[in-house]
């Protein structure tokens, strides 16, 4: 797939002169550096393309350019925010979610964890070591002790090692925020909620879920029990998590967090000199830590819900599960062939090439990687450490060079595009 079609894009509602159709032009030239994310053939990172409602309803909106800080400045769209918050937490399962869109993934996990300290300041983040690098270094950023906890040979977090550690902080008089991610980066694992809020309830810790790849799985039948478990138990979380900029069909820019409590409001009270003034009801900018933010994200996150509701069984959650049934038909399939594989529990999936060394299997697995980018398939790698790698290698060298897929297209799902994959067609 190329980006030509970029050069052919009509702008008449626009009064573009000359000038401006030529840099358009050298634009989209510009713009065919890419890889083709859009095409079934690209199945590497976790980028996949917005819904053109999206598109269009972002678009639309930014001929306002309203600005969700306040009321003032973005009325219209700071009540369509409020609406996809309701659906979000209704789908994660809070009562009365408070809880506003961010930028992203990252500034919605910082704004939970600050939260999260500016109920308990000596609180200590415990995160998986497969959750994203984001928590260690937001920890740092709000001066928050962190904690790695090992993982399992499914990427889940250790419950032993967690126990611990939070042994550890009650015997010195201090409790911990743990993160469970819900769905990892490299994995795509689902660490157990369930059994987390347990050992939480018993050292009076609090939960956060960083659901910002998988949550939206919550409405689909998982393979494992344990998962189904982890993903009914996400309204028993404090805070929640989730990119509607990843499974959720926008543009980049839409990310969101959740907070069980609504009370949990009153840490964000400011006061401005300059903004707050049209309104006594709620600007967006008193319970959140960016100030402008994008009123076009709002809207594209709106009517995106309209069309595609988040109903159990829903069209919406049907396209997830064809992503889930890619990944169980690819591993299934390159098993077959001779690769060594994990089970996926969501849609991505982790393979390698068969080998003895450590050092060599990695090599083995840069090449394949590197020829199948040459042949049109875009895929990804992921580092394996020892305790997460389920087959049998000599460890030469202290991490494993493994093959990643991430497949977020329902057109991931057709055996001769795992052919492709597999390096077969
Ligand atoms: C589990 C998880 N948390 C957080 C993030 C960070 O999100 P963002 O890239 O939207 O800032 C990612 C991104 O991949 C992620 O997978």
């Amino acid at each position: 797939m190329d980006w030509n079609f970029l050069t052919t894009l009509q702008f008449d509602s626009l009064d573009l002169d000359a000038r401006d159709q030529e840099i358009l032009d050298a634009l989209a030239q510009k713009l065919q550096d890419n890889y083709p994310y859009a095409a079934p053939e690209y199945a590497g990172q976790m980028i996949k393309p917005p819904h053109h409602l999206a598109q269009a309803a972002h678009w639309m909106t930014s001929f306002i350019n309203p600005n969700n800080h306040a009321l003032d400045g973005g009325r219209a769209t700071s009540a369509l925010e409020l609406e996809c918050i309701q659906a979000l937490g209704t789908m994660i399962g809070y009562n009365q979610p408070l809880g506003h869109l961010t930028s992203g993934g990252t500034v919605a996990n910082l704004e939970a964890l600050w939260v999260a300290r500016q109920n308990q300041p000596t609180t200590k983040v415990l995160a998986s070591a497969q959750s994203h690098y984001t928590h260690q270094r937001m920890s740092e950023v709000l001066g928050m002790e962190f904690g790695a906890i090992g993982a399992d040979e499914h990427g889940r977090m250790d419950l032993g090692e967690l126990e611990e550690a939070l042994k550890i902080l009650a015997a010195a008089g201090r409790t911990a925020t743990i993160v469970a991610t819900m769905g990892t980066t490299g994995m795509g694992a689902v660490d157990p909620l369930h059994d987390i809020l347990e050992l939480a309830g018993v050292y009076g810790a609090r939960v956060h879920a960083d659901a910002a790849y998988g949550g939206y799985f919550k409405l689909c039948a998982l393979n494992e029990a344990s998962d189904e478990a982890a993903f009914a138990a996400l309204g028993r979380a404090d805070s929640v998590v989730i990119d509607p900029h990843k499974h959720g069909l926008q543009p980049y820019g839409c990310g969101a967090v959740l907070f069980k409590n609504p009370k949990e409001g009153k840490f964000y009270k400011h006061d401005s000199p300059y903004t707050y003034f049209t309104s006594d009801q709620l600007h967006l900018g008193e319970i959140t830590l960016e100030c402008s933010r994008p009123g076009a994200a709002a809207a594209a996150l709106w009517a995106t819900l309209q069309k595609f509701p988040l109903d159990k069984g829903g069209e919406f959650a049907q396209r997830l599960e064809h992503s889930l049934a890619a990944a169980r038909g690819l591993t299934q399939f390159l098993e077959d062939e001779g690769f060594w594989v994990m089970d996926p529990a969501l849609d991505i999936c982790v393979f390698s090439k068969q080998g003895l060394k450590a050092s060599q299997v990695s090599a083995e697995n840069r090449d394949f990687f590197e020829e199948q980018a040459r042949a049109g398939v875009h895929l990804a790698l992921f580092k394996l450490a020892p305790s997460q790698c389920p087959w049998p290698i000599e460890w030469d060298q202290d991490e494993l060079v493994v093959v990643r897929s991430v497949l977020m297209k329902p057109e991931h799902n057709d055996p001769k595009l795992w052919e492709k994959i597999a390096g077969l067609a």
